[in-house]
């Protein structure tokens, strides 16, 4: 089938390309012009495991293009997805002004039926307004169809994620528009049926559903593993205690420094904007909201506490540890590394930063801010530091020999804000984690 993809970013991109593996021609179109050029030589925007082979090996194909032109995309294609940022406006609501401008530049090129997917994760009634403005600018005559299908990839995974999806959500209002997405998906789903159709609304709601019960177990057990703290238990135990309930299970059940990313903090606001804005009150999205912003300040307030009684965190180097939101991706967004990072250099500590892929996008976050140096590895952050903080739990973070590493500390603190490490390994630090009992050395040296 031809295929268009408006918007080539962490969606649109993998949806392009695996959308591509499995026969169909994928026209990717991007108004960031840099961003095409460089697709055009092979060169891959974002950090994606196995995306840029994928991406590589389409293109050699031919059946993967890149364009600037909504001409040329609308043109070569008979279903248009659109996979435009939707960000969080100041008042908390699902920003759609990209969406709508996507669908007016699809609607002004169009000269045949089209059916246009919108993928951007927006609110209840998003495809009612991608209708009415496409039905406002497109030539007298033409037909079309606005269908939901909410991206539920994972960064990091996307592509395994894309490939063998646990569900696709097709939300529609006719059954032609139905029977065209489930040809297209249908190669994805040779196993087992895993093609969900509904109407649309519902389909909205459910990606915002989905995201708002992950952050909610995260909240959920943050809120927990501070209890934890306060009586002495140890949230690491009570974790699979609790998970190996099936009703439960041990997905996201992690305890950290708040969730971050690109997806739960701004679709948990929207749909609490929805809510209110539908004279529903929110309670518990509210409450999942509030622990969030809470827990990105815990490490921070537990670094502070730890340095009292050395004479106050100024001057202090602190080596951080991962700063990307999660491991696997370069993406920065909402990651929880920069509230921390700022709070910290605030507060007059020198940071040390590393991060295996996030470093570009992390500089460009926080360049305005003082007494931060920028290291190639996690040894070097390390180096004449009073202690280390691990923000972002990297696989290559996992298996450290520390005695090297320590020797060359001035200190000897190790805080460990996803709970990567069992204290019982960290014997020769002041181990400090999240919601686990403090332990702290005797005499404190090393
Ligand atoms: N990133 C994720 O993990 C993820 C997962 C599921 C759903 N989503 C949702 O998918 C949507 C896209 O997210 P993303 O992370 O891929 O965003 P992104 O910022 O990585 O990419 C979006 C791209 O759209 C382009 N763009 C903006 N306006 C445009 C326009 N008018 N025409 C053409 N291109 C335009 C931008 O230049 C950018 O390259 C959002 O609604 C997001 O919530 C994201």
């Amino acid at each position: 089938m031809q295929i268009s993809i408006i918007g080539t970013g962490y969606v649109g991109l993998v949806t392009a390309a695996c959308l591509a593996e499995m026969g169909h021609t994928v026209t990717c179109l991007d108004i960031d012009e840099k961003k095409i050029n460089n697709l055009h030589e092979g060169i891959i925007p974002i950090y994606e495991p196995g995306l840029s082979e994928l991406v590589k090996r389409n293109i050699k194909a031919n059946r993967l293009f890149f364009t600037t032109s909504y001409t040329y995309a609308v043109e070569n294609s008979d279903v248009c997805f659109i996979a435009v940022p939707t960000p969080s406006s100041e008042d908390g609501s699902c920003d759609l002004s990209y969406v709508l401008k996507a669908a007016k530049s699809i609607a002004e090129c169009m000269t045949k039926p089209m059916i246009i997917v919108n993928k951007s994760t927006a609110p209840v009634g998003t495809c009612d307004k991608i209708e009415e403005k496409i039905q406002a600018h497109i030539k007298s005559g033409l037909t079309f169809d606005v269908v939901s299908n909410p991206e539920f990839l994972k960064e990091g995974s996307a592509i395994h994620d894309c490939m063998k999806p646990d569900r696709i959500v097709i939300g529609v209002n006719s059954e032609k528009a139905a029977a065209v997405m489930k040809k297209i998906y249908a190669p994805f789903t040779l196993n087992h049926d895993r093609i969900l159709i509904m109407d649309r609304k519902s389909s909205e709601m459910t990606k915002y559903a989905a995201n708002a019960m992950l952050a909610t177990r995260i909240s959920f057990m943050n809120e927990i593993s501070r209890i934890c703290e306060k009586v002495g238990a140890d949230v690491n135990e009570v974790r699979k205690g609790i998970g190996s309930d099936t009703r439960i299970g041990y997905s996201f059940l992690y305890p950290g420094i708040g969730y971050g990313g690109s997806c739960f903090p701004k679709d948990t606001d929207a749909l609490r904007f929805l809510a209110k804005e539908n004279e529903c009150t929110p309670l518990l999205l509210d409450a999942v909201h509030a622990v969030n912003v809470q827990q990105k300040k815990v490490l921070t307030e537990k670094i502070v506490k730890y340095f009292d009684t050395k004479g106050g965190l100024k001057g202090k180097t602190i080596a951080i540890w991962g700063l990307s939101f999660k491991p696997d991706t370069d993406d920065m967004r909402e990651a929880p590394s920069v509230t921390i990072i700022k709070d910290l250099s605030e507060k007059g500590a020198i940071l040390r930063l590393y991060d295996p892929i996030a470093m570009d996008n992390a500089k460009k976050l926080l360049e305005n801010h003082q007494n931060l140096i920028w290291c190639t590895s996690e040894a070097e952050a390390a180096k004449g530091s009073d202690a280390i903080a691990l923000l972002t739990e990297w696989k290559q973070f996992r298996l450290i020999n520390f005695k090297p590493i320590q020797d060359t500390m001035k200190g000897s603190a190790f805080f460990d804000g996803r709970n990567q490490y069992k204290p019982e390994e960290m014997k020769n630090f002041d181990y400090i984690g999240i919601g686990v009992p403090d332990h702290i050395l005797e005499n404190d040296i090393h």
